[in-house]
């Protein structure tokens, strides 16, 4: 797995340290609030910071999942939608952050974020670990921000090429020659 790796972009310290720092800023943001509904925005790219996060927040908060796709298995966004599971809860009348691995072109969020806002939730929030503002397309910005990354094809801590990579510790970029780039 090694051998596709350029280099690492954020080491695995580096994205605990920063994921602590967003902890305890919802922590904060939350406090005296009835207790947020947190959507796991985007399975499967979410979920390790996803189950990291939680655990750096000191609330009293509810899970769900979602599951979207619009990648498929390319480099590439499809620029389609597509819903594979949808959350259980009823969200209205409930603040709900959604919690996402990346925003790239911003396409997914935005889509699930009108689909969210349907439901009347009573406020709404993004936390996105990354966020690539170069790539973007649709008008969208997170809330809670964990890091600015330049335009590279980035795998682990969650996110994949082709379905691999996700269960590496450190953000890193994938060689060229890998993707095709
Ligand atoms: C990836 C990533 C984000 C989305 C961001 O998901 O996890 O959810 O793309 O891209 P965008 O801002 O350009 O819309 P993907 O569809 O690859 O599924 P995955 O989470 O299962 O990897």
């Amino acid at each position: 797995m090694k051998d596709a790796i350029d280099k690492i972009l954020l080491p695995e310290a580096e994205i605990r340290e920063r994921v602590a720092e967003l902890g305890a800023d919802i922590t904060a943001a939350y406090a005296g609030a009835e207790p947020p509904l947190f959507v796991c925005a985007v399975l499967k790219g979410s979920v390790v910071f996803f189950s990291d996060l939680v655990r750096c927040i000191e609330l009293p908060l509810c899970f769900d999942f979602l599951s979207v796709s619009s990648y498929g298995d390319g480099a590439e966004s499809s620029g389609q939608v597509r819903i594979l599971k949808d959350i259980q809860c009823n969200i209205e009348g409930k603040h709900l952050l959604l919690i996402e691995d990346i925003v790239d072109t911003g396409i997914t969020l935005n889509t699930v974020r009108e689909m969210m806002l349907a439901r009347r939730p009573a406020s709404l929030k993004i936390c996105a670990l990354l966020d690539k503002p170069s790539r973007r397309q649709a008008a969208i910005t997170a809330d809670f921000i964990g890091f600015t990354i330049p335009d590279e094809f980035i795998v682990g801590y969650g996110l994949d090429y082709g379905e691999k990579y996700r269960n590496l510790k450190d953000i890193c970029v994938l060689k060229k020659e890998v993707f095709g780039g």
